[in-house]
């Protein structure tokens, strides 16, 4: 599948401008080319109560499932700058489970693995090591 990283670069700087993030004021968005072909987005939803925030990727994985579009194929995270944000541990694991193996995360390097953002992820597989 092609992947035009500048549109899912534009579409996810596009979201930071949706953003809710009056206490951080660090505004996030992401965009995600999926299996099925579509684009899903997210943004960052920020509470007054701090830690009941949702991050942009938890907004664009619940669109993902939501729309039963598949898998993510490659993603762009930025900041409201346009800068390389780089995701956190918590969506790191959520990426991880819902992209492809061969998905790809654009870093401000170029193109790597969404699996080699977290090693030695908590898998499926390990449920049965119990
Ligand atoms: N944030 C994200 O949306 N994604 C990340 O992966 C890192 C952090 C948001 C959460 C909070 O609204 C703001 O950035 C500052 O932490």
């Amino acid at each position: 599948m092609n992947i035009d990283w500048e549109h899912l670069r534009a579409e996810a700087l596009a979201m930071t401008k949706r953003s809710y993030a009056p206490y951080s004021k660090f505004h996030v968005g992401a965009a995600a080319l999926t299996s099925s072909g579509e684009i899903v987005r997210g943004c960052n939803v920020e509470n007054v109560s701090y830690g009941l925030s949702l991050c942009a990727e938890c907004g664009l994985v619940s669109e993902l499932v939501g729309k039963g579009a598949g898998k993510i194929v490659a993603i762009a995270v930025v900041s409201g700058s346009g800068d390389y944000c780089s995701p956190c541990g918590r969506c790191r694991q959520i990426l991880v489970e819902h992209s492809t193996d061969d998905a790809l995360i654009d870093l401000p390097g170029g193109p790597s693995l969404v699996l080699d953002l977290l090693p030695g992820n908590f898998d499926p597989t390990r449920l049965g090591e119990g």
